[in-house]
C-alpha cells in the first residue's frame, strides 16, 4: 500500500472552542472526551486532512454526500465562478440560468414522467414538500378522504416534524410522537444477503412481505394519499436492502390503486446503487422523487422534489389554491452550478465505468473482510456494501454501545466509518481507488475483530 504514515498530534484549539459554543448533530456531549470532533481544514477525493496534516479516508462520503469526492476540479470551479457572478437572489419573483438548466438536465434523466422542479435545500425539506404537495393536491380535486400516508417500517426520511411522522424507526420518533401524524406502516422484506446483481433481477417481488404490504395498501387505499418509501435500501435502517422487485410490485399497486408513490432516492440517488437513479433499476415512474446529499455532489446543501408532469392541473384556478411553502435559499445559483457540474460529470461515459469497476472491486473485498471477521450476513447494491457484525461473539461492550466503539477504532486507525448499532458499511466516493479500499477492508476486518471474543 502505498499511503503515507500519520503524524501524531497534540489536542488542537479547535476543540475547546468548540466545546464551548457548538452542539452537534446526532453526538452526545458525554461522548466529546472520549472522541473529541476531529478539526478538518482541507478535503481531496476520499481524503479528510486536518490542519496538522492527519489523513482521515471518508469511507462514507460524509454522511453519503460527495458522490465525486471532496474538491472535485470540476465542481469547485463551477461554484467559483458563479459565486463571483451571482451568489443569491430570492426565487419568488426571480430566475435565473443554473436553476432552469439544473431543472432540464434532472428532467432529462430522470425517470420518465416529470414535468416540473422544486427546489428546496435539505433531504427533509423536500420530503415536506411531496407530502404537502399530495395531501394539498387530494383536498383540491375533491378527494378531501385521502388524508393519510403509507409508509415503511425501519424507513428513514428525516427530521422536521412532518418527515419524521413518516419514518418508521422508533429510535428517532418514539419521543416526539405525539407531535406526529398517524401513519400506516407497511412491511418490507429485509434481504440479509442481497448481492448487487439482486438488482437486476427483481430481488423481493416474491415475498410474504411485499403480499402483505399490498393487502394493506388495498385496505385502506380509500384514505391513503401516498406511500412513501426509499428504493432498494433503508439507508439509516441499518442499510437494510427491500429489493428492487419489492419496490416495483408496491409501486404499481399504489399507482392501481390512485396512491401517490414518493420516492426518497435523497441516499440511493445520483450513482449510489450503479445506476444515475435508484428507480432506474425498478423500471417505476414515481409521482413525486426527492434528492438531496449527491444532488450538488455533495459541496453545498441543495434539494428538489420532482413532480409528475400534470400535478400543476390541481393547484390551477384561484390564488388560494398554489402551494404556499418556500425556504430561504430555494434555488440557490451557487448549488445549482454545483449540481450542473456534478450531473455533467455523470454524462461522462468514464465515470459510469468507474463505478462497475468500484462495484466489482468492493464485491471482492466485501467477501474477504466476511472470511476474515466475525460477520453474520453482508450485503451490497452497487457502491453500498454491509456486514452485520456477530453479536454473539462480542466482548462485552456497554449497553447500545456497539456502534460507538466501532466508529472509534475506526477513526484511530484513521478511517471515517459511521455504523449504525451492529451493521458496520461503506458507502465511499465513487472515486475511492484500490489501495483505499484494500485499506478500508484491512481497517474493517481489525475493527470487528477487536471488539468480537
Ligand atoms: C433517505 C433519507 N431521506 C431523508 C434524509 C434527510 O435529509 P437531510 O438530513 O438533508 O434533512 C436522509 C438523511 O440522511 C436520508 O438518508
Amino acid at each position: 500500500m502505498t499511503l503515507p504514515p500519520q503524524p501524531v498530534s497534540a489536542r488542537h484549539p479547535l476543540i475547546d472552542r468548540d466545546a464551548r459554543v457548538l452542539w452537534h448533530p446526532a453526538t452526545h456531549f458525554s461522548d466529546l472526551d472520549a472522541l473529541p470532533p476531529i478539526p478538518i481544514d482541507r478535503a481531496e477525493g476520499a481524503w479528510l486532512v486536518t490542519p496538522d496534516q492527519r489523513r482521515y479516508l471518508d469511507a462514507i462520503a460524509s454522511w453519503w454526500t460527495s458522490v465525486h469526492g471532496h474538491c472535485h476540479p470540476a465542481i469547485v470551479d463551477a461554484v467559483s465562478r458563479q459565486v463571483a457572478a451571482l451568489d443569491h437572489v430570492m426565487f419568488a419573483g426571480f430566475t435565473h440560468e443554473p436553476a432552469v438548466a439544473l431543472a432540464e438536465a434532472l428532467l432529462e434523466r430522470a425517470p420518465a414522467g416529470f414535468g416540473k422542479v422544486f427546489f428546496s435545500d435539505c433531504g427533509s425539506a423536500s420530503i415536506e414538500v411531496a407530502l404537502k404537495l399530495s395531501f394539498q393536491a387530494r383536498q383540491q380535486r375533491n378527494e378531501p378522504k385521502r388524508t393519510r400516508f403509507a409508509a415503511l417500517h425501519n424507513s428513514y426520511h428525516g427530521e422536521t416534524l412532518g418527515a419524521l411522522a413518516v419514518c418508521g424507526h422508533d429510535a428517532y420518533r418514539s419521543l416526539f410522537s405525539p407531535l406526529l401524524m398517524d401513519v400506516l406502516y407497511l412491511p418490507s422484506p429485509g434481504l440479509e444477503h442481497h448481492d448487487h446483481r439482486d438488482l437486476a433481477a427483481q430481488a423481493g417481488a416474491d415475498e410474504d412481505a411485499t403480499r402483505l404490504a399490498i393487502a394493506q395498501l388495498e385496505a385502506h387505499a380509500d384514505e391513503l394519499t401516498a406511500v412513501i418509501l426509499e428504493p432498494l435500501v433503508q439507508c439509516a435502517g441499518r442499510m437494510t436492502m427491500t429489493g428492487s422487485g419489492y419496490y416495483r410490485a408496491i409501486a404499481h399497486a399504489a399507482q392501481r390503486l390512485g396512491i401517490h408513490v414518493i420516492a426518497d432516492e435523497i441516499a440511493v440517488g445520483f450513482g449510489r446503487t450503479g445506476k444515475l437513479f435508484a428507480s432506474d433499476w425498478a423500471g417505476v415512474s414515481p409521482d413525486l422523487l426527492c434528492l438531496s446529499k449527491g444532488l450538488s455532489g455533495g459541496v453545498l446543501p441543495l434539494a428538489c422534489t420532482l413532480i409528475r408532469a400534470g400535478f400543476e392541473e390541481d393547484f390551477a384556478g384561484s390564488p388560494s389554491r398554489s402551494f404556499l411553502h418556500s425556504h430561504t435559499f430555494t434555488g440557490n445559483p451557487v448549488a445549482c452550478r454545483a449540481g450542473l457540474a456534478s450531473l455533467a460529470l455523470f454524462d461522462d461515459p468514464a465515470t459510469f465505468a468507474q463505478i462497475d469497476q468500484l462495484v466489482e472491486n468492493l464485491e471482492r473485498w466485501r467477501h474477504v473482510v466476511a472470511e476474515s471477521a466475525p460477520i453474520r450476513a453482508h450485503r451490497q447494491a452497487g457502491t453500498i456494501v454491509a456486514f452485520d457484525v456477530d453479536t454473539t461473539r462480542l466482548r462485552a461492550i456497554p449497553g447500545d454501545r456497539l456502534g460507538f466503539a466501532l466508529r472509534k477504532a475506526a477513526l484511530e486507525r484513521h478511517v471515517l466509518l459511521r455504523p449504525l448499532h451492529d451493521t458496520v458499511y461503506w458507502m465511499p466516493p465513487l472515486c475511492l481507488k484500490p489501495d483505499e479500499l484494500e485499506r478500508l477492508a484491512h481497517v474493517t476486518i481489525e475493527i470487528i475483530r477487536e471488539v468480537s471474543a
